[in-house]
């Protein structure tokens, strides 16, 4: 592991491959934790805010009480040390805190734990394979925990068969991917699943489709059944990593992406419109 990236634990900032935890931390035994993922254009964050409200509503969910504002200065200085890097993300985890010894009661005061480091990433466009799997996730997948069993079992089960995500689906409707969010244009109009319980309310989703709003492109959000699969035009995905990344075909299904979607062209340009707008005004 490279010391030069750059982390942070409990506010002490060092090379990521200095940081010491606990065993004894929850986020290890109980994965007792949540995170965001901030992605850095140009060394500059793309909707901090709307992460770190998200952030809240995830310790709100867990009741874990801290600070905000220290965790959001801590994202900026880990932001502030890929400045030169033209895509980049800060990863920052929290957990509940370390017990004294493993218990699934929370019997003492715990001082909760923070820890992040800044990474690259290659924000690609280039279509990627797909592979459909059942969603056999708990029940508030809408809250960003660490609790990502299902999310990396159904990911490594499509990546060995050769795929770079899978899509997952739950009582017949598609719910999204392992690690980000799903559209799809369907008779000339672009749709996604509505947000439920099992659905994590992404940021880039919000993101992309206040771009399209601003270009009169209206997005449904509704229950979208596995068999809309049969007539799309285009599938895509949306993440903080993956920006909107179209899905070339799907393993276990007949799927092609349509290389002509005018509307899907459309909605890219839009969202790479919105982020210029957005560092113009930021
Ligand atoms: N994943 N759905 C799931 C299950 C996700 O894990 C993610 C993000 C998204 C998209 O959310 P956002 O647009 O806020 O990044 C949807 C991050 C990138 C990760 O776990 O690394």
């Amino acid at each position: 592991m490279s010391n030069s990236i750059q982390g942070v634990y409990q506010g002490s900032f060092m090379p990521l491959n200095e940081i010491r935890v606990s065993p004894l931390s929850r986020a290890y035994t109980f994965s007792d934790s949540i995170y965001e993922v901030i992605p850095y254009y140009s060394g500059k964050p793309l909707c901090l805010d709307e992460h770190i409200d998200r952030f809240k509503v995830s310790a709100d969910f867990l009741k874990i009480e801290l600070d905000f504002s220290v965790v959001r200065k801590e994202i900026e200085q880990l932001g502030g040390s890929v400045e030169n890097h033209t895509n980049a993300y800060v990863y920052y985890q929290i957990s509940r805190g370390v017990d004294s010894l493993r218990s699934h009661i929370v019997k003492e005061k715990l001082i909760p734990e923070r820890f992040g480091y800044a990474g690259e990433v290659t924000l690609s466009t280039d279509p990627i394979l797909a592979k459909l799997n059942q969603d056999n996730r708990w029940a508030h997948c809408n809250i960003k925990t660490t609790s990502l069993l299902g999310n990396v079992l159904n990911m490594n089960d499509a990546y060995g068969d050769g795929c770079n995500e899978t899509i997952l689906i739950r009582d017949n409707k598609i719910v999204e991917g392992g690690a980000c969010n799903i559209f799809m244009t369907y008779e000339n109009e672009i749709y996604t699943p509505g947000l439920e319980e099992n659905i994590l309310p992404g940021v880039t989703r919000e993101f992309f489709i206040s771009s399209l709003q601003k270009k009169n492109i209206n997005v449904k959000q509704v229950d979208c059944p596995v068999s809309f699969l049969d007539s799309v035009s285009t599938i895509w995905f949306t993440s903080s990593t993956r920006g909107v990344q179209p899905i070339k075909s799907i393993l276990n299904h007949g799927y092609e992406m349509d290389p002509n979607d005018a509307l899907f062209r459309n909605a890219k340009e839009a969202f790479t419109n919105s982020i210029k707008d957005y560092f113009q005004d930021h």
